[in-house]
């Protein structure tokens, strides 16, 4: 066989390259100056996969009526995956703080002030997100139930919290789900537009040396 088709990657591995973000064989878990490593990655695109569809599920829900057959079952879903969500910030952000920053001073001074914040802002307000939706449901002192596995204790009750906790939930939503789209504009800006490296940062792992 020609030695040049031996280089060539098949297609499977092409996809695992993707996936795992090694443009060869190696596989780079964390963060370095140059791009975001596996971990960061997953993370990323997995959470705002799941916000963008527990915002979607927490609008529709809101909606049901007592007789319908999804009326218990949607918000059980949304408080689970919301609850793994908020385990996957917490995770998130210690992983951030351990891990190098990837470089941005191919971004003007006024859009590195902008990212920071936008990235920055995003972990307290997901944060409270999820601390209200849990009272929203906790407040009356029932626990919260993740997919059948674990169970969350009440800890605060009282009353009128739950609607308090609710209309925060409600507001920070629509705004994280604002920030999001601003922040993917912002994104795409950079990729189409000023032809930077940002985005594909984000989905294929940083060159190897
Ligand atoms: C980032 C994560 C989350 C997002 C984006 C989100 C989004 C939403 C949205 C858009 C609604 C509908 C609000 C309305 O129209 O009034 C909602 C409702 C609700 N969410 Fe979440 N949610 C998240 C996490 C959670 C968590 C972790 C819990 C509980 C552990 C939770 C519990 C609830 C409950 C109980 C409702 C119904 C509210 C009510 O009855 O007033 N959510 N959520
Ligand atoms: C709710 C949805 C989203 C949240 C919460 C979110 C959050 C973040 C955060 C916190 C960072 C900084 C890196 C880190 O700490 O992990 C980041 C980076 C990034 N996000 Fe998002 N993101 C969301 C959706 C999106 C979408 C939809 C796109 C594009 C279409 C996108 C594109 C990017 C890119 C390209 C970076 C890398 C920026 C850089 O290299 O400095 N994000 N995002």
């Amino acid at each position: 066989m020609h030695a040049a088709c031996l280089k060539e990657p098949t297609e499977p591995r092409k996809v695992a390259a993707i996936l795992t973000g090694g443009e060869g064989e190696r596989v780079q878990i964390r963060d370095n100056e140059k791009g975001y490593g596996l971990v960061s990655r997953w993370l990323h695109w997995l959470m705002a996969l799941a916000i963008f569809f527990l915002f979607g599920l927490g609008y529709w829900m809101m909606g049901l009526e007592y007789y319908s057959p999804y009326y218990r079952s949607a918000p059980d879903l949304h408080r689970s995956i919301g609850i793994v969500v908020g385990l996957a910030l917490v995770f998130r952000f210690v992983w951030r703080l351990a891990n190098t920053k990837p470089d941005d001073s191919e971004l003007s001074h006024v859009e590195q002030i902008a990212a920071k914040l936008v990235h920055w802002g995003f972990y307290p307000l997901i944060l409270v997100i999820v601390i209200s939706g849990y009272l929203i449901s906790s407040s009356d002192g029932r626990p919260i139930d993740v997919f059948g596995l674990i169970s969350i204790p009440s800890l605060v009750t009282e009353k009128g919290l739950s609607d308090q906790a609710g209309y925060l939930h409600k507001v920070l939503a629509y705004f994280v789900i604002g920030l999001a789209l601003v922040h993917a504009a912002a994104s795409l800006k950079h990729h189409f537009w000023d032809r930077s490296g940002v985005l594909k940062r984000m989905i294929s792992g940083p060159p190897e040396d």
